[in-house]
Order: structure tokens, then C-alpha cells, then sequence
């Protein structure tokens, strides 16, 4: 059973004795900190007294492999590491930290052996040989590896519902990644999937807090497992904190309005449960907020990370943010002014991805009195001790021991296994599918003979935007020739992504066809290259569809897709809606089973997508959205509300039972129990997510109209019937108050289950 699972006991205790809580004062063993054992604590401390102030300082710096290649790597030719470079960045300055890759993917063995160059630098020709650590963007498997298990991306594994598929997830790419010598993975995201439009939703679990929460929580204890010195696991880094995914413009990096309500309500808790799993870094928003760059923000990365939710991993900043505090934020004069606002304010480390000028500019601060050393001991013991516990100064090249481990049949049955059941069936008029055999089948769209869509960015590149590195990927095209017959399976492309292409050859193609699969989406992009200004489809792929609607053969559509793009021109003439998001390399199988009936879907949408560009709210609205009209609801107006997903079977769910313990939650802590039968009522097996929303009625802050607050997914065969249980603790009938605190106030609430409701009032 999915629940609630914060650092809520000393909170609890506080609320036997008074009413309202603070449930984020809740002084624990500080997160994030590493494991180590008292020698290795003994050997950070001794190299600490040792160290210079430019050492430490170096610690501290991160540059990207471009700058120490002498030739970056794409299809046609290999990386080329510039030995003097390196050693002018590794020794000179001593950079402590590495990261990326250089323009593509690199094998395993290649990987291995670049690693061990670099940190042979390091440890023999540097003063006191401390071995680099390095950082990769790992983020849906070890996607900037030659061969290597690719995932959907975060947003179709959200719609799956399922944290154990992201537990799996994390710990084959943690494998993968480490078996290349690669050790600290800048991944999950969590960030809530709040602004439709904005170009790294994929990269989200979705907009809800809850469901990211717990969906990042099992992929950080996949990643880093028990041991962070077992050769399998490697660090994880929750990014961005805090409150990345609200840009008003919805473009990226740009500044956000968020009351310190909502910024507690909403952007924390994903972050507070990737910290209960002992995330071991994370890295800093790049934007601002509420007028201060998060970076420039010691209310954000100190009060809040460090003394409020007790966090004491290491902190890097995002790529190149320290410049950016002067050149895009404006709030300093020049780089001296900037890495003092960005070291007051808490980071510990800096992606200055370009050159070492921190070194010298960090060595003027202290040696001006503007910086104690003591401050900059905090964060280098931070990175001494991550880099003790990934036993990086036992093991400094790494070893060929696992070579086998990357690309294997286990990661991709786990990656089809992701996407088959985080795929979601959104339309299906008349039970059209799944489709017989022998169905006459149009594949038509910019999506439908591609592979980059399906792998989306983060794939052997940044942006993900080159098909030859992946010749082996099936289009959908291909996985639907294969599935049903070359023979009764053609294909037209119809449109690009934003132009046009021979509409024409497209619908006569669909007169001859039964149905049309339609797959529709947008080149693959994220961050700043995957800015958009208008969130509707854009109008070459509007016009495909419309016109082979209008043949009047049954469309289905298929969204392959970044973000959700609005549709609302014609999707009430679909026949079919299917959401993929981004995949993954059997993606395109898992659509064929799904089009073709040998996988039940059961994906259910993790955000709200919009019906029209301005219909962006997401379910947990305010309930004075609804202002104009009667119901509780009208202001939400989606195409398909969060939550939603339909398969070839029906469910029925009865029978909610809710029981609340004497004096819940004041006097007692036990939780609110659950209780509802989910029953299969069709003849497929197929799975249903059972969500229980608690509404608060009122509240000193308005409320949402509603929260998740628990749920699970269940497999039911035909018939069957299951009753499943679940738990709210006391933390789900809270608000944030508009201090940012986290308190009970007693009143009435409305727990809902599918269509049913229950009514209570809590003391
Ligand atoms: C992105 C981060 C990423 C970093 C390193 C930045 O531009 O915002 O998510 O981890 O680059 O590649």
C-alpha cells in the first residue's frame, strides 16, 4: 500500500499536546548525509586539516568533459581527452568534480578507461591525491552510454503508478551507470509537473506531490541501494530545488511567483520523501523565485534545506549558475559578487562548467575576510565524505568487473515492462480497440516512423534529436508491421512535426485503410531549446488530423510526446486517444500489444491535460476556480482529468469503509484507515489504481478541492474482486498555513474513492 511516509513522529507528538504542528521542525538524523564508517570519517578530517584553501576551493569545482577534450564525440567520430587540458583543470586548479558527457554517447569500456585517465590525474599527480567524483545525467537509465538500457522517461513511468517499476528502474541505470566507472547520477526529478507548457514535464512524475514523492523515493533507493561502495549503486541527486516547474512565462529558467503556501504544499514534500531515501545530493533550481534567484537564496538553501527539513547532503548548483546570478538574474556585479551571494546562501558545490575561476575568486574571498574557511570545511566535508562512501579512495580506476552488466535482456524486459504499463488508453468509442487481426491499418504522422519521440531527450545527446545513433529502435510503424502483417499495415507520414508533408497521400491512404493510427507529438527537446510559445498542436499535425477524421475512418490517436500539446480542434472526432509520453525504445512493442490486445493498459494519467491552452489547472485547484458556476469542479475543465485511464476491462469499486481511531490525529496516532472492494467486472485481467482524495472543507488558508493521498494499484483477474486497504495518516488532513507551516486544523473533510465519498469531522 502507497501512503503517506514523512518524518511526521516528532510532529506527532507535539500534536497529542497541542493542536497545531509544525510537521517540518521534525529534527531527525540529518538526511542525506553519508554512511561512513568511523575510519573513514577519521581520514575526511585528516585530509580536511591538510588541505589548502585553494584545495578546498577546488573541491568545490565542476567543469564539464568539453572542455578537457581535444575532439567532443558524435556517430562519426570518437571523444578525444586533451591530456594538458585535463591536467590544467584537475591539477592546477584542482577540480574535485567532473561531469557530462561530450556531445554523445560513449561506450562502457570507453567510459572506463576516460574515468581512469582523469582520476589517475587526480590521484597521483595532485598534492594529496584525492580522487575526482563524477556527475552524469542518468536519468531514464544510463542514457549517455553505448548500448545501454534505456527507460521511458519519468513522466510515462508516473502513469504507471507503480514505485516498484521505479525502484527496478533505478537500480539497473545506478548498475549501468557504475559500470562505467560513473558514480553520481543527477537524477530523479522532483519537481511537480505544474505549467503543461513547460519543456521539461517529461522529466517530472507528474503534478502531483504525492505521486512524484513516492515514485522518486523508490527510484533513489533503487539507485543507491544499501552500499554505496558495492560497485552497483551510485549516488543520487534530487533536482531542482525548489519550485523549478512554475515559470510564469512557462518558459524555462524564467521567474516564478509562488506564495510560501503553495511552495510548501507543493514543491517540498517530493523533495522531503527523496530525502527520507537518503538522496545524497541535490541540485538548486536555476530560476528565481519571488524575485530571488534561488541560487542567491540563503532562505531556500539554508533555513529551509538545512535547519527546517534537516538536509546535509551536498548541494551543486545547476550548470553555469553562479554566471548566471550576474548575466540572466541581474542581482550581482560581477563573478566575485556572484560566488559570494551563491556560497552564502548554502551551495556546496559549483557546475562552472567552463573554466576554474571560482578557484582563485573563492581564495580572494577568504583571504579578504568576506568567507570563512570554516564555511567552505562544511562543504568540502560534505564531498570528501560522498566521495568516502562510494569508496572512490579505494577503488580510484575502475575495474572491468562489470562489464557484462550494461544493455542486458533483464533491463529490456524492464523497460517494455515500464511501458506497457505506464502507456494510457484515454478514448476507446465503441470498444473499437484492441484491433483484430487482419485490420487494415494506416500509420500516419510525423511520430509514427521515428524513433527520436520515443526516446525523447536525455537520449546519447542532450537533446536526443539524432536517429542514427539508434538504428535499432522499432518505429511504431515497424512494432505494428510486425504485430499484425507487413501486409495489412501501411504507412504515410502526412506532416512533420511543424510542417506539412503530402496530406493528401495520407487520406487516401486512410480510404483504403480500417483505421488510422494517428501518432502525432513534437521533435524531442528540454530546457531553453524546448521553449514554446503556444501549447496547441502545432497546425501541420492539426490539419493531418482533421482531414483524415474527415474521412470518416475511426483515428486513433497516439501522443508520443515532451508535454501534453492541446487537441482540442479535433479530438472529439478521434475514435481512440492514447497517451505514450516518451517511451522508451520498446515503446513502440509495448503500443503494438496494446493496439493489438495482448497487454490490457492500465497507465493512468499523472497530470491534467489541458483541454485548451488556458485550461491549465491541475486537479488540486482551489475550489474559487470555480467562481461562475455551480459546481465545485467547473473551473477545471481538462480533456482528461489527472488520474484517468481506462483498459479493455471494467472495474467496479464498492463498499467504502473508513474508519477513524478515537482522537485521530490529536490524541492518537494510528492512521485513518481505508477500505474498498475494486472488482473486474469485464473478461480481461487488467489493473486498477484505487486514489483516495481527501477535500478539506474549510480551512484558514483556502483549500484545494482535493489531495491524493494514498494509493495502489491492483491486478485483478476477470471477476475477481479484492478488497484493498489503505492508510492516511494525519498528515493528509493538513494544510500549509501561508507561513509555510504545515498544521491541523479540525473541521470537516470528504474522503473519495472512485464516485464514492465519505463525510467525517475530526476534532
Ligand atoms: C540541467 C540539469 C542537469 C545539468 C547537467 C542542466 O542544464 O538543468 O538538470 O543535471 O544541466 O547536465
Amino acid at each position: 500500500m502507497i501512503t503517506r511516509h514523512r518524518v511526521l513522529a516528532a510532529a506527532l507528538a507535539l500534536a497529542l499536546c497541542v493542536f497545531s504542528v509544525l510537521v517540518a521542525e521534525t529534527a531527525s538524523a540529518q538526511r542525506g548525509r553519508p554512511d561512513l564508517t568511523p575510519a573513514q570519517e577519521r581520514m575526511v578530517e585528516r585530509l580536511l586539516d591538510r588541505m589548502t584553501v585553494r584545495e578546498k576551493a577546488g573541491q568545490m569545482l565542476q567543469i564539464t568533459l568539453n572542455v578537457v577534450s581535444s575532439q567532443t564525440s558524435d556517430a562519426t567520430r570518437p571523444h578525444i581527452l586533451d591530456e594538458e587540458k585535463a591536467r590544467s583543470i584537475i591539477v592546477e586548479y584542482g577540480a574535485g568534480s567532473m561531469l557530462n558527457n561530450a556531445e554523445t554517447a560513449l561506450t562502457p569500456e570507453y567510459w572506463r578507461e576516460l574515468i581512469g585517465r582523469l582520476q589517475k590525474m587526480a590521484t597521483e599527480e595532485t598534492r594529496l591525491g584525492i580522487p575526482l567524483i563524477y556527475g552524469i545525467d542518468s536519468v531514464h537509465g544510463a542514457n549517455y552510454t553505448v548500448g545501454a538500457t534505456i527507460f521511458p522517461h519519468n513522466l510515462t513511468l508516473g502513469a504507471t503508478w507503480e514505485p516498484e517499476l521505479a525502484r527496478v528502474a533505478g537500480v539497473i541505470t545506478a548498475e549501468e551507470t557504475r559500470a562505467c566507472g560513473l558514480t553520481w547520477n543527477f537524477s530523479p526529478v522532483c519537481d511537480v509537473m505544474r505549467h503543461p507548457a513547460w519543456s521539461r514535464v517529461f522529466e517530472t512524475f507528474g503534478e502531483d506531490p504525492m505521486l512524484a514523492g513516492v515514485m522518486a523515493a523508490a527510484n533513489i533507493e533503487g539507485m543507491q541501494g544499501d552500499d554505496l561502495s558495492s560497485g552497483k549503486t551510485v549516488a543520487g541527486t534530487a533536482k531542482h530545488f525548489l519550485g523549478y516547474s512554475l515559470p510564469r512565462s512557462g518558459r524555462d529558467r524564467t521567474p516564478s511567483s509562488i506564495s510560501l503556501s503553495e511552495l510548501h504544499d507543493t514543491f517540498v514534500p517530493p523533495f522531503d520523501d527523496a530525502f527520507d531515501a537518503g538522496v545524497r545530493s541535490i541540485m538548486v533550481n536555476s530560476g528565481e523565485i519571488n524575485g530571488t534567484p534561488v541560487h542567491a537564496d540563503p532562505r531556500i538553501l539554508h533555513t529551509l534545506l538545512r535547519e527546517r527539513m534537516d538536509y546535509d547532503g551536498v548541494v551543486v548548483t545547476d550548470w553555469e549558475d553562479i554566471g548566471k546570478l550576474i548575466h540572466w538574474h541581474r542581482v550581482a556585479e560581477d563573478e566575485k559578487h556572484a560566488t559570494l551571494l551563491a556560497i552564502e546562501a548554502g551551495i556546496d558545490m559549483t557546475m562552472d562548467p567552463y573554466n576554474g575561476a571560482f578557484v582563485d575568486i573563492v581564495v580572494e574571498l577568504v583571504e579578504e575576510g568576506k568567507i570563512a574557511e570554516s564555511r567552505l570545511d562544511e562543504s568540502v566535508r560534505r564531498i570528501l565524505a560522498l566521495k568516502a562512501e562510494l569508496g572512490l579512495f579505494e577503488e580510484t580506476v575502475p575495474g572491468p568487473r562489470d562489464r557484462a552488466k550494461v544493455g542486458t535482456k533483464a533491463g529490456a524486459e524492464a523497460s517494455l515492462q515500464t511501458a506497457r504499463r505506464g502507456i494510457t488508453l484515454l478514448k476507446n468509442n465503441d470498444d473499437l480497440l484492441p484491433l483484430a487481426e487482419g485490420t487494415k491499418i494506416l500509420v500516419a504522422g510525423p511520430a509514427a516512423d521515428e524513433v527520436v519521440p520515443l526516446h525523447g531527450s536525455w537520449t546519447y545527446s542532450w537533446q536526443g534529436t539524432d536517429a542514427a545513433l539508434y538504428p535499432d529502435t522499432p518505429t511504431v510503424y515497424d512494432a505494428l508491421a510486425d504485430r499484425f502483417g507487413k501486409a495489412n499495415v501501411s504507412y504515410e507520414l502526412g506532416a512533420k512535426f511543424n510542417e506539412p508533408a503530402d496530406i493528401d497521400a495520407a487520406v487516401r491512404a486512410a480510404r483504403g485503410a480500417d483505421v488510422v493510427v494517428l501518432c502525432l507529438g513534437e521533435t524531442p527537446a528540454t530546457e531553453k531549446p524546448g521553449d514554446i510559445g503556444n501549447l496547441t498542436i502545432p497546425w501541420p499535425q492539426m490539419h493531418l488530423a482533421q482531414q483524415l477524421i474527415a474521412t470518416g475512418k475511426p483515428v486513433v490517436l497516439v501522443m508520443i510526446t515532451n508535454r501534453p500539446r492541446v487537441v482540442s480542434a479535433f479530438a472529439e472526432g478521434l475514435a481512440g486517444f492514447i497517451w505514450a509520453g516518451h517511451p522508451g525504445p520498446h515503446g513502440s512493442t509495448a503500443l503494438a500489444e496494446i493496439i493489438a490486445g495482448d497487454v490490457n493498459p492500465s497507465g493512468r494519467l499523472p497530470f491534467s491535460y489541458p483541454s485548451e491552452p488556458n485550461e491549465l489547472l491541475p486537479y488540486d485547484h482551489k475550489a474559487s476556480s470555480s467562481i461562475g458556476g455551480g459546481s465545485m469542479e467547473q473551473g477545471y475543465n481538462p480533456l482528461y482529468p489527472f488520474g484517468s485511464g481506462i483498459g479493455y476491462t471494467t472495474f467496479e469499486m464498492s463498499d467504502l469503509k473508513v474508519s477513524v481511531p478515537s482522537g485521530f490525529p490529536t490524541e492518537s496516532d494510528s492512521p485513518v484507515r481505508v477500505n474498498v472492494v475494486v472488482r473486474n467486472t469485464g473478461d480481461r485481467a487488467g489493473a486498477e489504481v484505487v486514489q483516495v482524495y481527501v477535500s478539506d472543507k474549510v480551512s484558514s488558508i483556502s483549500p484545494r478541492v482535493r489531495r491524493l493521498r494514498a494509493f495502489e494499484k491492483v491486478d485483478l483477474e476477470p471477476g475477481e474482486a479484492q478488497r484493498v486497504a489503505l492508510e492516511l495518516d494525519a498528515e493528509s488532513f493538513m494544510i500549509v498555513d501561508r507561513n509555510g507551516r504545515t498544521r491541523y486544523e479540525p473541521g470537516a473533510f470528504t474522503i473519495s474513492v472512485g464516485e464514492m465519498t465519505h463525510e467525517m469531522t475530526l476534532e
